[in-house]
């Protein structure tokens, strides 16, 4: 190893950089990290695999720290911060529009795993090696970060298109139409970085002719059956009462991916807040679907099937009609400050750590607790901006809603149980 330039090696060369291109480079590189946390946010509910729909939670929140670190790098490169989040060229826009448009799981699998992600891990990879070592050290260490993020991304989208084809649950038509069009966005771009010589021809578009939609009911995979809006737990008998109320709380944490899927609503549909907002929901929306992950991997410990039960959709289904930003107070002040007080998130966690002496979910619940603290805070943060108006204000509107979202719940409850009597 070399000891003189701090082990930097390769220092007396030229790069292939100066500031000004480089900066031109990395705001592209920004943009397609950013522009993917926030279609991925809208692309979440709509999507149907459970392993796909929490690998989705875990890269917005990836490509969130990717942009935000290039962000800060491309405003450290004689760039304004208030042009760091332009456009940066109408092809890779096109590529972005046209990957919202993703139709099936297959489709968004494919098109992100096997074009976009990759294409980014050739053009970091020669970027880092091409670039002066010791004037540009800065960038290589964001890049190196985040291409050991995307190299794991990529495996795993590898591995699970495997598996889907595998099963048999892989829709090979439209993937091969969609990728071919990504390829030549790409090429039309000049690649990623715009080092190709690039096509003045700018293909067509084949899906995003219109704005897209979020659907108006979260998905899940056909085989879990139908989804419900009240909870349902495990459907089982109990010996002692705090056996049911732990294997309760398990499928409620198991639940949550209907709370980041409303957070992905927000993150998609509310326009015009600064960058730190979309950041910190999308930190939001991960820990929710990790809370998710929490509650699958106790029930699976214990050898439950939660797969094998109605999979309740409700934070979503029935606040999707809302504006965002009384979505977001009824989360994060409505439930997640409310969460604060006694016994709140405290008692949940004294109750898996003294009562039933459970390790794994006490350890959950101590993490899903701190989490929390972090959602009731980002709210207090955000809400008064969305608002315009002071946080007394918006715990009113955060009762509203609350009292909305229990009363459709209560009704959903009650119609089900109508129906059970017939
Ligand atoms: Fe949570
Ligand atoms: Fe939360």
């Amino acid at each position: 190893m070399e000891i003189s330039f701090t082990g930097i090696a390769n220092p007396h060369s030229i790069g292939a950089f100066g500031v000004d291109a480089n900066a031109k480079i990395l705001q592209r590189y920004r943009f397609i990290h950013e522009r993917l946390m926030f279609i991925s946010a809208a692309q979440l509910p709509a999507r149907h695999n459970w392993d796909v729909k929490t690998a989705m939670g875990r890269h917005i929140y990836e490509d969130a720290e990717a942009a935000d670190q290039l962000r800060t790098r491309v405003s450290h490169l004689r760039t304004p911060l208030a042009n760091v989040g332009q456009e940066p060229d109408p092809a890779l826009t096109l590529l972005m529009d046209e990957i919202l448009h993703a139709h099936t799981d297959s489709e968004w699998l494919a098109g992100v795993y096997t074009v976009i992600k990759p294409a980014l891990i050739e053009a970091y990879r020669s970027h880092i090696q091409r670039t002066q070592q010791i004037v540009d050290q800065p960038t290589i260490r964001i890049l190196r970060s985040i291409l050991l993020d995307l190299e794991e991304q990529v495996n795993w989208g590898e591995a699970v298109i495997a598996h889907l084809k595998n099963e048999g649950e892989w829709e090979e038509a439209g993937s091969e139409e969609l990728c071919t069009l990504l390829k030549r966005c790409i090429l039309a771009a000049g690649g990623m970085s715009n080092e190709m010589k690039r096509s003045s021809e700018i293909p067509e578009r084949i899906r995003s002719f219109q704005v897209y939609q979020l659907p108006k009911k979260s998905q899940r995979e056909a085989r879990m059956g139908e989804t419900t809006l009240y909870r349902t737990s495990m459907g089982m008998k109990f010996e002692k009462p705090n056996e049911d109320r732990l294997v309760g709380m398990m499928r409620v944490r198991q639940e949550e991916m209907t709370a980041a899927e409303l957070i992905a609503a927000v993150l998609w549909s509310q326009k015009g807040m600064p960058w730190a907002f979309y950041r910190d929901l999308a930190r939001h929306l991960w820990d929710e679907v990790r809370h998710a992950l929490f509650g699958q991997a106790a029930l699976e410990a214990e050898g439950l099937n939660w797969r094998s039960r109605p999979q309740y959709t409700s934070d979503y289904d029935i606040n999707i009609e809302k504006i965002p930003s009384a979505q977001y107070a009824w989360l994060s002040i409505g439930i997640e400050e409310g969460a604060m007080k006694r016994p709140g998130k405290v008692g949940e966690f004294e109750f898996c750590r003294d009562q039933v002496k459970h390790p794994l979910m006490t350890q959950f619940q101590d993490y899903d607790w701190a989490d929390e603290v972090v959602h009731a805070s980002f709210g207090r943060t955000w809400t008064p901006e969305l608002f315009g108006e002071e946080l007394g204000f918006i715990r009113e509107v955060a009762k509203h809603e609350l009292d909305h979202f229990f009363s459709e719940v209560r009704k959903a409850e009650e119609i089900a149980a109508a129906e059970d009597e017939i």
